[in-house]
């Protein structure tokens, strides 16, 4: 079956624009709803793509915006929350409320079809709330019984607007030295135009339906080797230091309470304890071949 009418849940986001642009420039129509409509103007002007400001956990509202679409797409997830057992309110609400509110709004609406976007590495047993409450809501979309879902696993992604290599790219023309927790964590970082494209390639291919698929880059690296490329990328390469645990979470609880939001918090460092690179438990996506990071970073990051 073909889709035509999207709804992209989480479509103003970094990883969702792309997306959304790669549906409009396949012919789709788009719906992305937004908490603001400021937030998405760069949408404005994509052909096919209406922008609509709406709260997706009102089941009136996400009614509204299924009765629109014949597929839809969930994109939202957090970085941070407060604690909590076994994952704090804001992962509660993010990665498990919505997905279960989705299921049910499907279900009304009689959508049945489902790309979701959980995350490598996510684990109901995993060392962070962030993992637990991502593999949870994964749980929850693949179980429902009316939906033909198919799931998504990137590693960290990387492209213009990340907010990954620009940030270790900015602390460096920023400070002399780098001194961070967790540097020897390894990562193996993928294209958001690689992601972007998974999307739309599985979204009307039925033998994605019932799938979980990792998505990864050609690379294995160590968040030390990440740091240097982006200081090499942007011009501004400083030392790394790596810190000590007991460190790194003391540096990660101040770096939660930053004016504007958490830089890091300690559930991060948690995260980066099991290596975010491919399990082999999950496939990749038919024909993929990912794009290096080596192709694509140094033109943005050139910027700083
Ligand atoms: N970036 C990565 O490296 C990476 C790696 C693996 C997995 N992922 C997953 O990919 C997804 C997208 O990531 P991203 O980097 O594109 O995130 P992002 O730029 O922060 O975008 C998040 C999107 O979710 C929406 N959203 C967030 N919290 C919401 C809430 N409480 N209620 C309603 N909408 C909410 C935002 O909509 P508004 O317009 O309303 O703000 C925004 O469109 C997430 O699920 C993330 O866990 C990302």
């Amino acid at each position: 079956m073909k889709y035509e009418s999207i709804l992209v849940i989480g479509g103003s986001g970094f990883i969702g624009s792309h997306i959304t642009a790669a549906l409009s420039a396949a012919g789709k129509r788009v719906i992305v709803p937004t908490r603001r409509l400021a937030r998405a103007r760069h949408l404005w002007v994509l052909p096919t793509v209406q922008v609509v400001e709406a709260d997706v956990f009102n089941p009136q509202a996400l009614d509204r915006l299924l009765s629109q679409a014949d597929a839809v797409i969930n994109l939202v997830g957090v970085l941070h929350s407060g604690a909590g057992t076994p994952w704090g309110p804001a992962f509660e609400r993010a990665h498990v409320e919505l997905p279960r509110r989705l299921v049910a709004a499907c279900e009304r609406q009689a959508v049945t079809r489902c790309l979701h976007m959980c995350a490598l590495g996510a684990d109901s047993h995993g060392p962070s709330m962030y993992q637990r409450s991502k593999a949870a809501g994964e749980r929850i979309m693949l179980d429902a019984a009316d939906l033909k879902v198919t799931s998504f696993r990137p590693s960290v992604v990387f492209g213009p607007e990340d907010n990954f290599l620009n940030m270790f790219a900015k602390l460096q023309s920023l400070l002399p030295v780098l001194a961070l927790g967790g540097v020897r964590a390894k990562f193996q970082p993928v294209y958001v135009g690689d992601v972007a494209k998974a999307f739309v390639t599985a979204l009307d291919d039925p033998e994605t339906i019932g799938k979980v698929y990792e998505l990864t880059g050609p690379r294995v690296y160590s968040m030390k080797e990440l740091l240097h490329l982006a200081g090499v990328y942007s011009g501004h390469p400083r030392p790394v230091i790596g810190l000590p645990d007991s460190l790194a979470r003391l540096q990660a609880f101040f770096l939660e309470h930053v004016p504007g939001g958490p830089l890091m918090s300690r559930d991060n460092l948690d995260s980066m304890k099991s290596d975010n690179v491919a399990s082999g438990l999950y496939p990749v996506p038919v024909g993929w071949q990912p794009t290096p990071l080596e192709a694509v970073a140094p033109e943005y990051l050139a910027g700083h």
